[in-house]
């Protein structure tokens, strides 16, 4: 069987794919959460759908919740699949990074412009029988600017609407994980052109672009990518950053939600 995009249906709102420490959103009012099965499998979760002060918006657990799918293991095809079926017609992905370069340190915002992948073995593309399901189309998707310009710039905006420091650019280096890297590998990744690092920025940004869906990351550094900081990398120190950078990101979708128009 091959399916078209138009299979599923694009009713307009804005999609919100939490990752660790945004396993849900606060102030959402759910209205209902559906289960939805796709031809790729099983998202990380229910798609729950929400009043966000006034505003209609799709909320997804990229790692389930409770947190329990580590990034090499998400479904990010069914996730991404499942949010369009949902009615989404644009994805903020937050993601927590490693910050590789000096502006990038705990706690700070980026929204990044570019993305290098680094990942393997992951369902990377619709464009592949997969359980007698294939998408059906052009198959080599243009993917020079991986991130949606509008959307990037709505979340800066917001961010500063918020008095929130929010770096507007950088290269997000995308590592297949779950293991954080050794310091060569972090040198390698800067002498790429990475800022940041994470586990689960890729396929997500090239299967939104796949099914036609703006995409935007809203990275939070949690911690200083292995071997910029004079200390290994702590889980302590990841959660501290993340309970202080928390606060940040949430003000910034506060703010985004309700000017990201419905179609
Ligand atoms: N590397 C990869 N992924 C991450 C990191 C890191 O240092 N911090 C948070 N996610």
């Amino acid at each position: 069987m091959t399916i078209t995009a138009e299979t599923t249906r694009a009713a307009g709102e804005t999609a919100i794919i939490g990752g660790t420490g945004l396993t849900e959103l606060e102030g959402l009012t759910v209205v209902d959460e559906q289960v939805i099965d796709t031809p790729w499998g099983a998202p990380s979760g229910p798609v729950v759908r929400g009043d966000f002060r006034g505003h209609p918006v799709l909320f997804l657990a990229r790692h389930g919740h409770p947190h329990r799918i580590p990034p090499h293991q998400v479904n990010y095809r069914a996730n991404l699949w499942a949010l369009r079926e949902a009615g989404a017609a644009r994805v903020i992905g937050v993601n927590a990074v490693g910050g590789i370069t000096p502006a990038m340190g705990p706690a700070r915002i980026a929204i990044p412009h570019q993305i290098i992948d680094y990942t393997w073995g992951r369902g990377h593309t619709y464009f592949e029988q997969v359980g007698g399901a294939m998408l059906e189309g052009v198959t080599h998707i243009d993917f020079t600017f991986p991130y949606d310009e509008t959307l990037r710039q709505a979340l800066l905006a917001a961010a500063s609407r918020r008095q929130v420091v929010a770096v507007d650019h950088g290269v997000y280096g995308a590592t297949q994980g779950p293991r954080l890297e050794s310091a060569a590998e972090v040198t390698r990744l800067e002498r790429d052109g990475c800022d940041l690092v994470g586990m689960t920025g890729m396929p997500e940004a090239a299967l939104a672009a796949e099914l036609g869906l703006p995409y935007a990351c809203l990275a939070l550094s949690v911690n200083w990518a292995a071997g910029k900081s004079d200390h290994i990398i702590t889980m302590d120190e990841i959660a501290q950053a993340l309970a202080e950078g928390m606060s940040s990101v949430k003000a910034i979708l506060e703010e985004v939600i309700p000017v990201l128009k419905t179609p």
